[in-house]
């Protein structure tokens, strides 16, 4: 956490997504999303960050999921990262937003035919009687979509976490860790955000 870093967490952070990428067995890239109900009662899963600029942190979803519902009846996330072989943790909040279509179109199409005929197919969060449901359901959509282009399907889309805080946790002897924290300055535009910085007690 050196003193240039200090002043974006974009470059700590993707500073500390190489190093991941490199120690990681797998999904270096795996969150969990945090998201609650109209009411606050919280939930969590693990998804993918699939983009990230200096607007925010995206991941692709269904919108008929029970996290697409929370989502969209709750604008609010919280993401957490855990590195476990760093021993580092980021943690980020803030409201979310559905990116664009051509967003969602370009992420949809650069993902292999299999996993677009699934999205179509899974009823995600829904009751499923039985696994052969689910394969019988892959089976009419590739049928449906034997040729051509597989479309996106309207309830998949992504979203974006646009943190108002973004905090920075690493491992140090006898449990006197690091932490950083970075809050979105108020009144700056979501677009291209100003950062205070602040130091936590572990
Ligand atoms: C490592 C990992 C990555 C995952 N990535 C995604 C993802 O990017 N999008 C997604 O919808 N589900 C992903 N899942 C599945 C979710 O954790 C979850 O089971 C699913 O989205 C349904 O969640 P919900 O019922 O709360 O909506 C992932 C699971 C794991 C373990």
């Amino acid at each position: 956490m050196t003193d240039s870093n200090d002043r974006d967490p974009y470059n700590l952070f993707a500073e500390w997504m190489k190093e991941a990428e490199q120690s990681e067995p797998n999904d270096p890239n795996a969150m969990a999303l945090a998201t609650a109900d109209a009411s606050g009662i919280p939930s969590v899963r693990m998804v993918l960050l699939k983009g990230i600029d200096p607007r925010g942190f995206v991941f692709y979803t269904n919108t008929e999921s029970r996290k697409g519902a929370q989502l969209l009846a709750n604008r609010n996330a919280a993401l957490c990262f855990h590195w476990k072989s760093l021993r580092r943790q980021v943690r980020v909040e803030g409201p979310v937003e559905i990116v664009t279509d051509a967003e969602a179109d370009a992420y949809f199409e650069s993902r292999p035919r299999e996993s677009r005929i699934g999205a179509w197919a899974s009823l995600q969060s829904r009751p499923l009687e039985g696994r052969w449901e689910l394969e019988k359901r892959v089976a009419q959509f590739a049928a449906k979509y034997a040729i051509g282009t597989v479309p996106r399907p309207p309830h998949w889309t992504g979203f974006r976490v646009l943190p108002s805080r973004i905090e920075f946790w690493r491992d140090r002897p006898f449990r006197l860790h690091d932490r950083l924290v970075f809050q979105r300055a108020e009144g700056t535009d979501a677009n291209a955000p100003s950062w205070t910085t602040e130091h936590l007690y572990p």
